[in-house]
């Protein structure tokens, strides 16, 4: 990073911490499938719900979250505190580690996986240890043991990863719980818990109950569709939770995220139908894709995942001529979030010629 000759001093590490990318913005007639989004538009109930509270946005919010957490405790039969939120999960990931680990510090991580670990690792001024994903996309979690050290203080696994899609089952997960020091705390990032459809992919909540180093990150972005709102959580036990509280941005959890969480709580049976569509898509779409003759790994998530390699640019560009923005990786692949029918066909449709280009 550049230092001004005068100006503030900023911390120099910082200049070795790349900007978070967000997924490109799709042009008025585009369809943006680059974010992870939820295509649908709120529900009736819930956008009245955050229209009510935008009456009120002169006032600060609930600061301890209270109405939110007491739902979601009861929801997932935890104590209530147990369940620390934040703005965004990404806001809770970040408390996580800045409550875990600092300068000396290692973070662990799978490699490729959600693009904020190794950015926050380091804005926490510790150092990130990325382990390189199998052949089959998936976290290497033989890789991920060896590679805790002393130093490690805090362990992601997302399942499912992160852009590939891939999950980890039971056996293997509870394995390498079993095998993590019980000073290291390991975060399951359930960003896509609700996507899955795999029964062996087992639910964080029931692993972290016997195991207080097991923390389990859920968001209100992805199925339940209020990403623009910011709000995530984490369900872990007592000494976690609490360091969360303390970590967190105070009153960052807007008023309109907390009514229009409850609210989407309330109407999951709506909201879950749509989930089942996107199900339905993603399955539509991994099948075409085969068909054409990609090589398609199975997705537990929203998103599919196309390892393209030096090829990765070209075939976003190609997309987005189409008509559809994806979200590319340079020199590795490119994830296509499952959006409207029309969005994926176009996706669908562009895969093919560029396909026949090869
Ligand atoms: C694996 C994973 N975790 C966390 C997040 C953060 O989502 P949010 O901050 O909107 O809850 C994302 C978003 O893309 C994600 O993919």
């Amino acid at each position: 990073m550049v230092q001004p000759e005068h100006g503030p001093r900023l911390r120099p590490s910082l200049g070795g911490i790349p900007s978070y990318k967000p997924g490109k913005p799709a042009g008025a007639d585009a369809f943006k499938l680059s974010s992870n989004e939820n295509p649908y538009p709120p529900l009736p109930g819930v956008l009245e719900a955050a229209v009510a509270a935008a009456g009120s946005f002169n006032r600060y919010p609930d600061m301890a979250v209270s109405g939110l957490v007491a739902e979601l405790a009861e929801r997932f039969g935890v104590p209530a505190e147990h369940v620390a939120t934040g703005t965004g999960s990404v806001g809770v990931a970040q408390s996580l580690i800045l409550s875990a680990a600092g300068p000396g510090d290692e973070v662990v991580f799978a490699w490729r996986s959600f693009e904020a670990y190794p950015i926050i690792t380091q804005v926490a001024g510790a150092t990130p240890v990325p382990v390189p994903l199998t052949a089959d996309e998936a976290h290497d979690l033989d890789a991920m043991l060896a590679a805790i050290t002393d130093r490690t203080r805090l362990v992601f696994v997302c399942n499912p990863n992160n852009p590939t899609g891939a999950a980890l089952h039971r056996d293997e997960l509870v394995r390498f719980l079993d095998a993590v020091p019980a000073d290291v705390l390991v975060v399951l990032d359930e960003a896509y818990r609700e996507f899955i459809r795999d029964a062996d992919v087992p639910d964080g909540v029931e692993l972290y109950r016997d195991r207080p180093n097991v923390c389990v990150l859920r968001t209100f972005s992805k199925a339940y569709g209020l990403a623009g709102l910011r709000v995530g959580f984490a369900i872990a036990h007592e000494p976690v939770a609490d360091a969360l509280r303390k970590t967190a941005v105070p009153f960052g959890v807007s008023q309109l995220a907390q009514d229009a969480a409850v609210a989407s709580l309330r109407a999951e049976d709506a909201l879950l139908e749509r989930v089942d569509a996107l199900v339905a898509e993603r399955a539509r779409v991994t099948a075409a894709l085969r068909a054409q003759g990609w090589t398609v790994v199975d997705s537990e998530a929203n998103f599919v995942w196309l390892r393209l390699g030096e090829r990765t640019l070209d075939f976003a560009a190609a997309c987005a001529e189409a008509g559809v923005v994806v979200r590319p990786f340079a020199g590795e692949g490119v994830r296509v979030s499952i959006g409207e029918v029309k969005g994926n066909d176009l996706f669908l449709g562009a895969a093919e010629a560029f396909r026949k280009e090869l």
